[in-house]
């Protein structure tokens, strides 16, 4: 999960780090208040999980709040790079005289952890990073010795940070990197680390991903998620514990086994080029052990999407054997209609491994005209998407 840079900055508030004093607003009116609180000449700054704000003017000065207001009037609603602005930071001025770059993320390719450290920090790293690398140094973490005193100074050295900021930047350094492990993050980005003309470090920007696999170490993690952009049905979703993913297509789709799940992705994706292009209308994967009221939660999910306009129930028996997930299907039919959910929308089901002729018999015996038996997984792709096809 990726943070807001106002979100990114109260963590590294909360860890000690030094950043300046700021809020965050929705309305112009909201931005006033803080301007008023904060005093003096403030930063509005665009709040998008985006880079290159500032070259996109959604970073502006503002003396006093008046022109705090005006140009958060400007930037919210902005748009920038296909993400519209909805909150803005406002934070106290600092007098930059220099800007650095720290990060610290999971460098996944080579299974480490790695810091990136650059003394040419600031909006053009990206362009110093491909012209100038010598000037970019990137150090290996070791998982288990992390970061201490001695690894800070290391990274410090060789990166060639000032005499004048080295003490300041190796307590970053440390500090950053308990936030990192504390927080099970996958990237801190801070850019600029900046100098003021008084010679005192800042971290002037924030850019955190937290690891969600870690979620149930950090209760306090759910209230960073965005509610606004969280697609409902993925939500009702996750409720359900189901691994769910909405789609923009027609056909709902169910599987047992994430592998399983994309290739049928694909193959309806295929087919639906001879029906009217349509196309899968999510992801779903029901796991192993896909029992009646696992399945009848997909099916619920799955049929309240308004644009699934067919459902292609694709399971190959493994360990859970089709005569169960066949009768799973049939009985959860059953329990969404005791829920007053009304299926109307055909399901085309293929069945195959384990007891696959035992799952297919009992399809055919509980005559649902909804269920429509395909025994392979081609045939049972063009046959939902021929149905979407014709509902659409
Ligand atoms: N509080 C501040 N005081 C003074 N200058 C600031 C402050 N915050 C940001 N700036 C200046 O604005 C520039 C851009 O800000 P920031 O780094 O937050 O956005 P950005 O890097 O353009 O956005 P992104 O991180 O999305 O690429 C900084 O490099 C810095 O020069
Ligand atoms: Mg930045």
């Amino acid at each position: 999960m990726d943070l807001y840079e106002y979100q990114g900055r109260d963590l590294f508030e909360r860890h000690g780090l030094p950043v300046l004093a700021g809020g965050v607003a929705t309305t112009p009116e909201e931005a006033r208040a803080i301007a008023e609180r904060l005093g003096g000449r403030v930063v509005v700054k665009a709040q998008v999980k985006v880079g290159g704000r500032g070259k996109a003017g959604g970073v502006k000065l503002a003396e006093g709040a008046e022109e705090t207001v005006a140009r958060a009037t400007d930037i919210l609603g902005m748009d920038i790079k296909g993400h519209t602005v909805h909150k803005v930071m406002i934070t106290v001025t600092a007098d930059v005289a220099e800007e650095y770059y720290f990060s610290y993320l999971l460098d996944r390719a080579n299974r480490t952890f790695l810091c990136i450290a650059s003394v040419a920090g600031g909006m053009d790293i990206e362009q110093v990073a491909a012209e100038t690398p010598e000037k970019v140094v990137k150090a290996p973490i070791d998982a288990v010795k992390g970061v201490d005193e001695a690894k800070a100074r290391e990274i410090v050295e060789a990166a060639g940070f000032p005499a004048e900021v080295a003490d300041q930047v190796v307590d970053v350094a440390v500090g950053l990197w308990r936030a990192f492990v504390a927080e099970d993050a996958t990237l801190v980005e801070v850019n600029p680390l900046a100098k003021t003309a008084e010679g005192k470090l800042l971290l002037l920007d924030a850019k955190v991903s937290l690891d969600e696999n870690a979620g149930f170490r950090h209760p306090d993690h759910e209230a960073l998620v965005d509610q606004a952009t969280v697609d409902p049905l993925e939500q009702a979703a996750k409720e359900k514990d189901l691994n769910y993913v909405k789609l923009d297509g027609e056909v709902g789709i169910i599987g047992n086994g994430a592998g399983l799940v994309m290739s049928t992705l694909d193959v309806v994706a295929y087919a639906g080029e001879r029906h009217g292009n349509v196309k899968p209308a999510n992801f779903l994967d029901i796991g192993g052990g896909a029992s009646a009221a696992v399945m009848a939660n997909g099916l619920e999910i799955v049929l309240s999407d308004p644009s699934v306009k067919s459902v292609f129930v694709n399971v190959f028996g493994g360990i859970t054997a089709c005569d169960a997930v066949a009768n799973g299907i049939v009985q959860a039919l059953g329990l969404l209609e005791q829920r007053g959910e009304q299926v109307t929308k055909p399901l085309v089901v293929r069945l195959d491994g384990n007891n696959a002729e035992a799952g297919r018999a009992i399809l055919d015996g509980a005559n649902n005209p909804l269920i429509e038996r395909v025994d392979t997984m081609d045939g049972a792709a063009e046959r939902a998407a021929e149905l979407a096809a014709a509902g659409v």
